[in-house]
């Protein structure tokens, strides 16, 4: 018998024809799971994952179904869920999800244990909140677990942190890593998925506001390179100062959060860092700013203390919501202050999460092929599986390369030849 924990059943046709609507952007994860069928390589195996419940997430647990796994689902954030493809999952693919948008996080961590209940051979991260809820209060599980993947940045971080501190208990494939990943799920998809979050949460225009950019990392450029292709006038923040010259050298305006929170009509963080966002650049906003987090977790922006200032709240709009202070300013706050391109849009789209979910599914494959050589460590997924799937991308996009000569391979390898 399926057990299960979803909004609602009824949403389900919807949600398959979604999930099928994105699966014309997924061929190289199709591909995958074409062989998956054939050679079924999770066969017996157990796996646990903690992802966003969405179109693109539901096409990779199809894919890993495909290869023999028995799978469970939870959400990897309360607010990222798409109930219809939770309703999908269940109710047209039989995969057992336990997720609900906008869950408290009591329901969260219960879903994160119902999930854990499996007793997965193989952890699917998003964040590391699955492999810390192990680590912290599951550990009679970790005898079972041969490896995990992790999907995020952020998440990558708190792992490494705990290899670093001796604390992880079995190896991580940092999918973030991939080059296949960051390089276009969290530049190009964070970009757009982020924008259009905004949009869809507040239908303003962004030509010609000023649109501040916390952030230059891999997805503070893709979101200031939209932002700044729709006419707005764009400012970074940044503490790195390499990041910050290159924000500069791509022709935005840098300044310290304090300067740029003066400006800003809209503010968009995106460090995996907290407190970007805080009391003292409440004091300085304008009227009507409208700030938002893309990052990992909600705490970017100090919501703690925009709370204590503010004499009244509202919300003209769902998931905006309006902070009042005594002299009548007021600040509006997307998708509580997480990550709004989930919150308030569909996350990215599928023909990025093709290539990132092409790593999870390859990740976990990795995870199994070497289990027994690999330390309680964080890995990256070998260059040759990165590069397989950028070519079947290319393939799958109908676009060809030029390829080596033998004299240029030999060239590129020698260290003989120079001036001539
Ligand atoms: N919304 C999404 O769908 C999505 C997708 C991918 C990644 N992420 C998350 O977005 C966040 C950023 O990811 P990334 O890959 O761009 O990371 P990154 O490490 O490439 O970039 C983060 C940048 O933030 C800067 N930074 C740190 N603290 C700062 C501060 N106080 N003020 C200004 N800048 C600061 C860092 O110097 C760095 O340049 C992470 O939490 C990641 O997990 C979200």
């Amino acid at each position: 018998m399926l057990t299960f924990d979803i909004k609602d059943k009824r949403l389900a046709t919807f949600g398959k024809s979604r999930i099928e609507w994105a699966a014309k952007d997924m061929s190289v994860l199709a591909s995958l799971a074409k062989d998956f069928a054939k050679t079924k390589p999770f066969k017996g195996l157990r796996i646990g994952a903690c992802l966003h419940v969405t179109t693109e997430t539901a096409n990779l647990m199809l894919a890993l179904k495909a290869g023999g796994a028995k799978l469970r689902l939870c959400a990897s954030n309360p607010l990222s869920t798409q109930d219809d493809v939770a309703a999908a999952l269940v109710f047209e693919y039989g995969i057992e999800t336990f997720a609900i948008k906008g869950e408290d996080n009591k329901t969260y961590f219960k879903h994160l244990n119902a999930l854990l209940d499996l007793q997965p051979h193989l952890t699917m991260d998003d964040g590391a909140d699955l492999v810390s809820e192990i680590h912290k209060n599951r550990t009679d599980l970790i005898k079972n677990i041969k490896g995990g993947t992790e999907e995020t940045t952020t998440g990558v971080i708190r792992l490494r942190a705990m290899a670093k501190d001796g604390a992880l208990r079995f190896p991580i494939l940092a999918v973030n890593e991939a080059e296949t990943k960051h390089l276009f799920d969290n530049r190009y998809g964070t970009g757009q998925s982020t924008i259009d979050g905004i949009i869809r949460a507040t239908n303003k225009l962004i030509a010609g506001t000023t649109f501040v950019v916390a952030g230059y990392g891999w997805c503070g450029k893709g979101l200031a390179k939209r932002a700044d292709g729709m006419s707005a006038r764009v400012v970074v923040t940044e503490i790195n100062p390499i990041r910050a010259i290159e924000a500069m050298m791509d022709g935005f305006r840098v300044m310290p959060m304090k300067e740029a929170a003066k400006r800003a009509d809209i503010i968009c963080t995106l460090t995996g860092n907290r407190d970007v966002i805080d009391t003292e650049h409440f004091a300085v906003m304008k009227d009507g700013c409208i700030i938002a987090n893309s990052g990992h977790f909600d705490v970017e922006i100090n919501l703690k203390s925009l709370k204590k200032l503010a004499t009244h709240t509202a919300s003209p709009r769902p998931l905006v919501d309006e902070y009042t202070f005594k002299s009548k300013k007021r600040i509006f706050v997307l998708g509580e202050g997480r990550l709004v391109n989930l919150a308030t849009a569909e996350g990215h789209p599928a023909s990025v999460m093709d290539m990132s979910f092409a790593n999870q599914a390859l990740g976990a494959k990795f995870i199994l092929d070497n289990f027994g050589n690999l330390e309680n460590k964080v890995y990256v997924i070998p260059k040759e599986v990165d590069q397989r799937i950028a070519t079947m991308k290319l393939k799958a996009l109908g676009v060809k390369i030029d390829t080596l000569t033998q004299a240029q391979a030999k060239y590129l390898e020698s260290w003989e030849e120079g001036t001539a």
